[in-house]
């Protein structure tokens, strides 16, 4: 395959995408360099004085941990400063990220979770950083509000990810197809590896914590069961693969088919709504996987059509395959 970088490959189909603009471009070029600089930490994580816990908890509540922080300062630097985002948050940060005076500032709006995964960090297990676009609504003369950002998820006008992994890729949509890019450290460059993904329409993997099968409802075990019954209707046996890292276990099904679930439950750590976040999780990748083929719904409802009320509000995601998340409504349906 000749080699083509990101941007290459986005001019290209410039004819097609509404997004080949300029500005879309710089803050595209903002999310590739800010990948290779975090790629850069977290392939060395061991050897310097990055990993652990900062000892802070963030707005989710959680440990922060060391390479949570770099990242989001990296991405939150390097974007604020490339006058095409009018507003920025993330999964760190409890409230909207402004634009300093002394930017110029865009009408594009960056959500993001600088580091997916980052309990698996001091494992070396595969973690990522994912994103969603989004344009603001209002009128470009006023700083951004948050109705600008709480929009619905068929609203983005582009979303990806970039996983650091065995290898590390860009995968990303701007409603034109999935393309995915691997960095090639020789050259420094995300380079096109595989155009116009496609997931299958059914998989043979289920992704689950069944850990917590006793805080799930009776329906909710039920579809989970489905995937573990030799004789189910599909007379496929599936495999349960969970890496504890939603990229990692949404990428790997992306490309061989399959169907990741993280349903409500009523652990101690009372997630009634999931655990994974609408706006910086479940939105973006939802975009990806439909564009690609699949599907995502909250169990009953297409996850692009909720409208969302609060920056880190929660949402349960089943996600993948289409026929494999259409049967886990079926199923939740028949309760
Ligand atoms: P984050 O590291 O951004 O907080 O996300 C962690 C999420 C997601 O990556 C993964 O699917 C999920 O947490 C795993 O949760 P459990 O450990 O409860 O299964
Ligand atoms: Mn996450
Ligand atoms: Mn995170």
């Amino acid at each position: 395959m000749p080699q083509i970088t990101v941007i290459e490959h986005l001019l290209f189909h410039q004819k097609e995408s509404p997004m080949a603009t300029g500005r879309f471009t710089r803050l595209l070029s903002e999310m590739i360099l800010s990948g290779k600089i975090i790629n850069q930490e977290v392939n060395k994580a061991g050897l310097v004085e990055i990993l652990g816990l900062t000892g802070e908890t963030n707005i989710q509540g959680e440990k922060v941990r060391k390479l949570d922080e770099f990242a989001n300062q990296v991405l939150v630097h390097r974007l604020q400063r490339a006058g095409v985002l009018c507003a920025l948050a993330s999964e760190e940060n409890a409230d909207l990220i402004h634009i300093p005076a002394d930017c110029p500032q865009g009408d594009y709006i960056l959500i993001f979770d600088p580091l997916d995964g980052s309990s698996n960090i001091d494992a070396n297990v595969s973690i990522g950083t994912i994103f969603s676009i989004f344009r603001r609504t209002s009128a470009c003369e006023e700083p951004a509000t948050m109705a600008d950002v709480l929009q619905k998820g068929a609203q983005q006008v582009a979303a990806g990810y970039i996983i650091y992994g065995s290898s590390t890729m860009l995968v990303y949509t701007t409603g034109k197809g999935v393309h995915g890019f691997t960095l090639d450290p020789s050259v420094g460059e995300f380079l096109l590896s595989h155009p116009d993904i496609q997931i299958p329409e059914r998989g043979k993997i289920y992704s689950a914590n069944e850990g917590y099968r006793h805080y799930w409802d009776q329906p909710t075990r039920k579809a989970i069961d489905y995937f573990k019954d030799p004789d189910n209707d599909s007379k496929r046996v599936y495999r349960s693969r969970y890496i504890g890292s939603l990229v990692a276990d949404f990428h790997r099904n992306l490309l061989y088919g399959g169907v990741f679930l993280y349903p409500a439950d009523t652990k101690d750590s009372n997630h009634p709504h999931g655990k994974l976040r609408l706006m910086c999780e479940a939105n973006p990748l939802a975009m990806v996987v439909e564009q690609a083929g699949g599907m995502a719904t909250d169990g009953i409802n297409r996850i692009l059509d909720i409208q969302p009320t609060e920056l880190h509000q929660r949402v349960p995601l089943v996600i993948g395959s289409k026929l494999d998340v259409l049967k886990v409504r079926e199923l939740l349906q028949a309760g």
